[in-house]
């Protein structure tokens, strides 16, 4: 699925409306992040990578040297980072102690440790509750993670939840990774890739589930722009119907 750059291009949703929020789950390697955003520039919506936010949490445990097991610590030095996006830049940047995150959030220790710290219960919540105040802030939101139709934003308008086969989405990851200029191995990518489904799927707290009401998009043999454009005619026929 190549990621082709869209111009920010705000077409208007008809009929207008004060809140629209779109929520965007599904494993990793899917092309959410990027469909996300590229649907939200597309019906002029904010975006929001709640991903990110838990790298950010994962990078703050590594950068401050904390136990991950350690919820309390972590909470408390998340809290205490002030987590937040700026909403000027697209996509947003998201902001940790005062200075953006974004370069640290891709590099292979943080990925390596993000899915369990993701799984901490009292992190989870606090970044749910930022989640949400952040949806009551832009209520029109195209949100994208593992939980934004199941637990964030289970009223939300319109739910989807993207899929592709963990092979495909190997393949992608690499072409990302290496797009940005780090090393990157398919196979063993892919062997990441299913261990972290796994992890993610069999948590407690926010597993990755398909939404109830979500609508399942297999993305495996659709090109980038061919998700996006369904994803965009999907919503637009949701709210022809709802008006
Ligand atoms: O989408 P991503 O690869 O940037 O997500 C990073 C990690 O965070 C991944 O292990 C899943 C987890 N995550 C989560 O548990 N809940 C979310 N809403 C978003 C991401």
């Amino acid at each position: 699925m190549k990621v082709v750059e869209h111009t920010r291009r705000p077409i208007r949703v008809e009929p207008p409306v004060s809140r629209l929020i779109v929520t965007i789950d599904g494993p990793a390697g899917t092309g959410k992040s990027s469909v996300a955003r590229a649907l939200a520039g597309r019906l002029g919506l904010d975006f929001l990578d709640t991903g990110a936010m838990y790298r950010a949490a994962a990078a703050i445990v590594i950068d401050h040297g904390l136990d991950r097991l350690d919820e309390s610590a972590v909470v408390e030095a998340v809290d205490r980072a002030g987590l937040h996006f700026d909403w000027t830049t697209d996509p947003p940047t998201l902001r940790s102690e005062g200075r953006s995150c974004m370069e640290r959030l891709r590099e292979s220790d943080v990925t390596s440790i993000v899915s369990p710290v993701a799984g901490l219960p009292r992190l989870r919540e606090l970044l749910v509750l930022q989640q949400r105040r952040i949806g009551r802030e832009h209520p029109r939101l195209v949100t994208e993670g593992r939980d934004q139709g199941s637990v964030v934003f289970p009223d939300a308008e319109v739910k989807f939840y993207l899929d592709a086969s963990p092979a495909v989405r190997a393949v992608r990851r690499a072409e990302q990774l290496r797009g940005m200029g780090h090393p990157a191995d398919p196979a063993r990518l892919e062997a990441e890739i299913r261990a972290r489904d796994r992890s993610d799927s069999s948590r407690t707290v926010g597993p990755l589930v398909r939404p109830a009401g979500a609508i399942v998009v297999d993305t495996s043999n659709m090109t980038f722009d061919g998700v996006v454009a369904e994803l965009e005619r999907l919503v637009r026929s949701r709210l022809a119907a709802a008006s």
